[in-house]
């Protein structure tokens, strides 16, 4: 089966499998404390919950916060439940987003939304939000909790400034980055963060190291803004053309309404804001003006960021890892 990766004459996409190698039995017990967790003696909360959560997924965020404990030193009982925790919020802002895109499908299931409806998709994503602070609250320090509030927030400020900005097709690609940065690479960076810090790095390395998983977030949601409109909905397993459905301006869009004649700017205009949103028809701009190519540039120079980041830690089997993950988030396929 041939697949259209976001980072085109990329290497072919690393195995999340292999990845994670590292960290695999780490990764299993975290698994152990989501099913341990997300356990509800109500049996209509309890299949909401499971489904939610315990299916599917990268697992992509657990992984970056206990490679990068794993870099720095031992990992610990905290880093396997920060890391259970980092998922659940994740996992929240996706059934939420589902909500707001009107997704159907994803993980390769149907949406809550779509399974349920949004009310249950409300509720649920609460729910999440609310057990993954009392979990880190149940650590000994508060540093977790924090760490953890602040960057939801930040998300959760993205995604509102997202919203804010649907239709608004004068967004620069400076707003669009630091978006980004706050619906995605937050929680990328914070990941990392608190994997250094619970491993006893210093501020200095802790520092360097949510700059790891900030420029890895920016570079993975730039291809996931590529995905939605090159991918397979049957390889990525989520409803894909969300963006232009919803009117949000992202990269490519970006690029080519600048560098568009005023011709062809207008003429786009009205497909992106027009009732009838067909990707086929938007297409041919973004060739004319090599927007999709930018965009896979722009995200190939955020992660080799990110790998660059990775010279303050000592040599390990884990930071060999996370230089491939920079490699894995722009060469993805799903
Ligand atoms: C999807 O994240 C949302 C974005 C930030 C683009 P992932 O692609 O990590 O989703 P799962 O957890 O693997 O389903
Ligand atoms: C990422 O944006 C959403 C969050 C960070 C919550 P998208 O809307 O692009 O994510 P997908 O494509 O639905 O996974
Ligand atoms: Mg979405
Ligand atoms: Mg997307």
């Amino acid at each position: 089966m041939s697949t259209t990766t976001a980072l085109e004459g990329a290497p072919a996409p690393l195995a999340l499998s292999a990845l994670y190698a590292p960290v695999a039995k780490e990764m299993e017990e975290v698994e152990r404390i989501l099913r341990d967790e997300l356990r509800n003696p109500h049996p209509f909360v309890d299949e909401l919950v499971r489904y939610g959560c315990l299916l599917g997924g990268k697992r992509l965020r657990p992984a970056l916060l206990l490679l990068t404990a794993k870099a720095i030193g031992p990992v610990r009982r905290d880093h396997l439940v920060l890391a259970a925790v980092v998922e659940m919020i994740h996992t929240a802002t996706l059934v939420h987003d589902d909500v707001l895109d009107e997704a159907e499908m994803r993980r390769h299931l149907a949406t809550v939304n779509a399974r349920w409806d949004n009310e249950a998709s409300v509720l649920l994503g609460d729910y999440l939000f609310t057990h993954a602070f009392y979990l880190a609250s149940t650590l000994d320090t508060v540093l977790g909790c924090r760490l953890i509030g602040r960057a939801t927030n930040i998300v959760c400020e993205g995604e509102l400034r997202q919203k804010g900005s649907r239709g608004n097709f004068e967004l620069t690609e400076q707003e669009y980055v630091s978006i980004i940065e706050g619906k995605t690479a937050e929680l990328t960076a914070v990941s990392c963060r608190l994997g250094a810090l619970f491993s006893g790095a210093s501020e200095k390395l802790a520092g360097e190291m949510d700059g790891f998983g900030r420029d890895l977030g920016i570079a993975f949601q730039i291809a996931d803004d590529l995905l939605d409109v090159l991918g397979e909905e049957r390889t990525t397993g989520k409803s894909l053309g969300t963006d232009l459905e919803k009117q949000k301006p992202t990269l490519p869009i970006i690029r080519a309404l600048e560098l568009a004649t005023p011709a062809d700017r207008e003429e786009l205009l009205e497909l992106l804001t027009g009732d009838q949103r067909q990707p086929h028809l938007v297409a041919p701009y973004l060739e004319r003006y090599e927007a999709l190519d930018y965009a896979r540039d722009r995200a190939a120079s955020f992660a080799q960021s990110a790998r660059r980041r990775l010279d303050l830690l000592p040599g390990s089997p884990a930071r060999n890892i996370l230089t491939l993950m920079t490699e894995f988030v722009v060469s993805r396929s799903s």
